[in-house]
């Protein structure tokens, strides 16, 4: 018998891995993705190894994680309840679906992910190894072992081997990061009243530190998606990469929230997605000039529900791509460039233009002009008008 899990190294998934080992009486092999939490890769294999995996994957998952997860949901314009950009949810799609190509590859029967049984993640994951693979069977540890607090873990991890850090620095919150985002979650967090303690934010400055300078940077995109920063094209990777960078150093991308998770409770969550806050910002600008009207309030009034659909677990689902379809080709035209000043927390367009623009200066503009009758304006506002006019009586 064999199970495949997601591991990262940690204190959990260490444990995880020995207690599957121990508890099935199986074989474990684990796959680590790489898709930029920036955490030390080397020796993971070993360390696997020497925790009792039989074999150990690691996956420099970047660009795909950019290109075929990312965009696609940048594309969308998609923000959860208002404000979250979605930088954990789009992140466990990629990363089940990775397990199941291990699983197919080493012919397992079962994955594993260390997700607990309070929270999103662990929807995330099953709704797409039950999309892609309903056979496969998934253990989930924290649902199963009986361990009540965090002690009863340390102690089993003493008991195994396996190392325990000693009294870790900084703040005491559960993170995920990657290429999109940093989320803290837990600790002082868990009263929505406290602010977060000054060692919370590690890719973003506070505001007050940021320079007084501004940076302004021009984006080119290609149907929807950047290809260049500054006349430089890199790729998806690269690209939201050195965002990263310069949206760090003037703190843009920071959010603070309570939102709802799919399983029913309202949590605290803390977001620093600085690369893809100026990307989402800039695009939305470019389709100011490139979308025709309705098309744009049509995929505008979709957002939350495509939101949503990311956040639930549903990537792979059938309403997904057929609203992804939908998307794309309106998107097809958001062709051009933004200018974007970073100040202060902030990332503010300062100018955009596109080979499909539909801005007509002839028509907008407050001098005179050839293509417009003002007269026609009399019967166009009597007619949308008539209806309104008619309630008084
Ligand atoms: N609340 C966010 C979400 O549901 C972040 C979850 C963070 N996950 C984690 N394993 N730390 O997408
Ligand atoms: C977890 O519970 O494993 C993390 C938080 C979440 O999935 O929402």
């Amino acid at each position: 018998k064999k199970v495949v899990l997601a591991y990262s190294g940690g204190l959990d998934t260490s444990v995880i891995l020995k207690w599957i080992k121990k508890t099935y009486n199986c074989e474990v092999i684990t796959v680590t993705c790489d898709l930029g939490q920036e955490e030390e890769l080397d020796g993971l294999e070993e360390k696997a190894l020497t925790t009792g995996a039989t074999k150990a994957y690691i996956d420099d998952l970047r660009e795909e994680f950019a290109k075929d997860f990312i965009f696609p949901m940048l594309r969308a314009g998609a923000i959860y309840e208002g404000r979250y950009l979605l930088g954990t949810s789009i992140a466990r799609p990629l990363i089940a679906k990775r397990l199941v190509d291990v699983a197919r590859a080493e012919g397992a029967q079962a994955v594993a992910h260390g997700a607990t049984g309070k929270g999103n993640d662990q929807v995330r994951f099953e709704l797409t190894t039950g999309v892609l693979a309903p056979d496969l069977r998934t253990i989930a540890p924290w649902r199963e072992w009986d361990f009540a607090s965090r002690t009863d873990l340390l102690n089993f991890a003493k008991d195994n081997g396996i190392p325990v850090p000693s009294d870790k620095k900084g703040s005491d919150h559960s993170m995920d990061r990657n290429l999109m985002h940093l989320s803290f979650e837990g600790g002082e967090l868990e009263d929505p009243w406290n602010e977060p303690s000054a060692d919370t934010y590690l890719l973003t400055v506070p505001v007050e530190k940021a320079p007084d300078v501004a940076d302004v940077v021009t984006i080119d995109f290609e149907h929807g998606d950047p290809v260049a920063i500054d006349g430089e094209k890199l790729s998806p990777a690269a690209l939201i990469k050195k965002l990263n960078t310069l949206g760090g150093k003037h703190g843009v991308g920071r959010i603070d929230m309570v939102e709802n998770r799919f399983v029913g409770m309202k949590s605290r969550g803390v977001y620093e997605t600085p690369g893809c806050t100026i990307l989402h910002i800039a695009r939305r600008d470019l389709e100011g000039i490139c979308l025709d009207r309705e098309v744009m309030h049509l995929r505008d009034s979709l957002i939350p529900r495509y939101a949503e659909m990311v956040y639930n677990g549903f990537w792979y689902a059938p309403e997904r791509k057929a609203l992804q379809a939908m998307i794309d080709q309106a998107q097809e035209r958001v062709t051009g460039t933004v200018r974007v000043k970073l100040y202060k927390g902030q990332a503010y367009p300062l100018g955009r233009k596109s080979p499909n623009s539909l801005y007509n200066p002839k028509l907008a503009t407050f001098e005179k002009d050839e293509v417009y009758n003002q007269a026609d304006a009399t019967g166009f506002i009597r007619l949308v008008g008539l209806r309104l006019r008619g309630l008084g009586q």
